[in-house]
């Protein structure tokens, strides 16, 4: 498939910080694809260089125009591109009504009247807000507002919409609805979204795929599920879901650790260190440990209603082994206790970078 938006190796650097180093990122139509990384590593440099708020350095970024072929959008100036920014702190017109806050970018661009309300009228039925179409910012709720915004962002039909933290001002409660919300008027409007978030949980549950983004480098572009059970390396690992990342030697299947060989799986042909990642639902505790990959004693059990946490301590290990499993705990503070994995679900990285056969 072509597609709709092609970023090729692009850079861009402020003094003395790269920004963006050699950013390629291909982003398919209707897809919601998210950018996640910790603060600073250029989620918003990357945003607003595809927007035109930016030039990078290096680099092409190109566009699928209506008539099949790519275009360069680095040479058109922001409201030229078939494209809209919702910025990181976007700002409603206090003084204007919800309407005419999603109306005033179309009476700009010069519509008639009659299309802009029939446009307007359309997107606050998606957004679910005709209700609140004569209320004032001040009014509303901070999801309505947030979905003022997003209404002000879709209004002007963007082949590509960039949504950068939409839901940050949001609370934890509203924040869960909105993310529902964001998928499903994606789905309805047929526009390819790219949303910015520094929270995994956020972009795991809406996202397509997913570009991981570290020190303004891409570390790995990969759907949701790929990204948590065979990440490309320790950060997204660490970055994405929780568990432990145990230290050892990798030659072939056979990972060292602890003067023992632990179950792994090393599909990528690491050599030397590495790290084996194990997720909290892939452990097994078992009180019988005549079979145990490792040995400790528990440190730490949590109960979450369905399931529970029992942390581990391992001897010579810094961490302790985390293992999750259903229904209430099953073992005290202080028992010693073996642990159990499947070799398939333990993946071994290489460490500081991304996994590679060795020549
Ligand atoms: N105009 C600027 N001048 C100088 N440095 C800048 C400028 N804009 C961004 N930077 C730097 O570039 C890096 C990337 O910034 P960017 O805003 O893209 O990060 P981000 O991933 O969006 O972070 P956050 O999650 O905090 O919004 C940071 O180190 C930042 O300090
Ligand atoms: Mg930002």
């Amino acid at each position: 498939m072509t597609p709709l938006l092609s970023i090729e190796h692009v850079s861009k650097a402020y003094d003395t910080t790269q920004a963006l180093d050699d950013v390629s990122i291909e982003i398919q139509p209707n897809e919601f694809f998210a950018l996640l990384g910790p603060s600073g590593c250029g989620k918003t440099t990357l945003l607003r260089s595809i927007a035109g708020f930016e030039d990078p350095d290096s680099g092409a970024i190109s566009i699928l125009g209506d008539d099949g072929t790519s275009m360069s959008l680095l040479s058109l100036p922001p409201n030229k591109r078939p494209v809209n920014l919702m910025f990181q702190s976007y700002a409603l017109f206090p003084h204007m009504n919800v309407r005419k806050n999603i109306a005033y970018g179309l009476e700009r661009e010069g519509l008639s009247r009659s299309e802009v309300d029939a446009r307007v009228a359309e997107v606050l039925e998606t957004v679910s807000l005709v209700d609140k179409a004569k209320a004032r910012p001040a009014q509303l709720s901070g999801g309505q507002r947030q979905r003022v915004a997003l209404a002000r962002a879709i209004v002007k039909r963007p082949r590509l919409l960039l949504l950068d933290e939409p839901l940050s001002a949001l609370d934890r409660k509203v924040r869960v609805e909105m993310q529902l919300e964001l998928k499903r008027l994606q789905h309805e409007v047929g526009i390819t979204f790219v949303v910015v978030t520094h929270d995994q949980e956020e972009a795991m549950s809406m996202a397509d795929r997913i570009a991981v983004m570290h020190d303004g480098r891409v570390q790995q572009i990969a759907d949701p599920v790929t990204l948590y059970s065979r990440p490309a390396n320790v950060f997204v690992a660490d970055f994405i879901g929780s568990g432990t990342l145990l230290p050892g030697e990798v030659s072939g299947d056979t990972f060292s650790a602890l003067e023992r060989r632990l179950p792994c799986n090393n599909a990528s042909g690491v050599h030397g260190p590495a790290v084996l990642m194990l997720r909290p639902e892939s452990v097994r505790v078992t009180p019988d440990d005549s079979d145990a990959c490792l040995r400790g004693a528990v440190i730490e059990t949590h109960f979450y209603g369905g399931s529970s946490i029992t942390a581990i301590r391992v001897d010579g290990v810094e961490q302790p082994v985390v293992a999750r499993s259903a229904g209430a705990p099953r073992y005290s503070m202080g028992e010693e206790v073996g642990l159990l994995w499947d070799a398939d679900e333990a993946v071994v990285l290489a460490v500081g970078g991304s996994s590679e056969t060795p020549p």
